[in-house]
């Protein structure tokens, strides 16, 4: 099913996709993340695209394992040179998240919502969840690469998740009541992907706007979790870099996405 992966997506992609160049197929890795990092470190060019067909060590946000099996999933990682600050670059992962509902929309007929800041839900439950990495040159603060790295539940039906993810992970075929095969998916993150890439740094605040729209913790109560520390609000809004703007008790605070884990007070979202 996986082998003549490559030939599926370049016959999927337009021949005028500019992502559509340098794609590097693995049926098993360790993670497309590290992947990517190291084809950036040794020069890929921007709109680099790694994909597998199984990891195993996928990784997630805050050092989380990403349970990512053989043929069931897109675990997919970009390489991005934006000539920028690092600075200018923090609603990079909201970005990513507006194009692949974008992806999910046009490949499977349905529009995830978005758990700040990083993960696709549907129904409450999580379909995928977004990983970047930056590079940042210390000397100047300008990023020498960024490494987004997306991992989706395509295949699964709701046995095939281990115990421990049955109650909080669904899968695009879960949700679209049908099979959506792996390629037609990937093709559209792609797609997506290249069509972000041209307004990341022009139309953020467009983008922002979308970002709220799709995103389901805004107006919850939610639990920030912090180093044993628990601390409870409600979420207000996303501000101009991204960042979950949370009423407090004492006040309202904008909360970054390196700092804590936000869970929704009755359940997973
Ligand atoms: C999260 O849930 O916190 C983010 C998950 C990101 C997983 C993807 S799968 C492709 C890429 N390679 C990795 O090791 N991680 C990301």
């Amino acid at each position: 099913m996986w082998t003549d992966m490559k030939e599926k997506l370049l016959a999927l992609l337009q021949a005028d996709c500019p992502w559509r160049g340098s794609l590097h197929w693995y049926a098993r890795i360790d993670s497309t993340n590290d992947r990517a990092k190291e084809l950036a470190e040794a020069g890929a060019p921007h709109g680099t695209v790694v994909l597998a067909g199984q990891q195993d060590a996928g990784r997630g946000r805050m050092g989380r394992h990403f349970h990512s099996p053989a043929g069931q999933g897109i675990y997919l990682s970009a390489i991005l040179r934006p000539q920028c600050p690092a600075k200018e670059l923090l609603h990079l992962t909201c970005a990513v998240a507006v194009a692949m509902c974008d992806a999910v929309e046009e490949a499977a007929g349905f529009r995830p919502g978005i758990k700040w800041i990083n993960d696709l839900v549907f129904q409450k439950k999580k379909l995928g969840g977004i990983l970047t990495e930056l590079s940042i040159d210390p000397q100047t603060g300008l990023v020498t690469y960024a490494v987004v790295g997306i991992g989706l539940n395509c295949g699964q039906s709701a046995d095939a998740f281990p115990e421990e993810l049955r109650e909080i992970a669904s899968s695009l075929r879960i949700a679209a009541g049908r099979p959506i095969p792996t390629e037609t998916v990937a093709a559209s993150m792609i797609r997506a992907l290249a069509r972000m890439d041209e307004t990341l740094l022009s139309q953020r605040d467009a983008m922002l706007c979308r970002y709220r729209a799709d995103c389901v913790t805004l107006g919850q109560e939610v639990v920030l979790l912090r180093a044993g520390d628990r601390q409870y609000g409600k979420a207000l809004d996303i501000d101009g870099t991204g960042n979950l703007l949370v009423e407090f008790p004492d006040g309202v605070r904008a909360v970054g996405s390196g700092e804590v884990s936000v869970r929704g007070m009755y359940g997973y979202l």
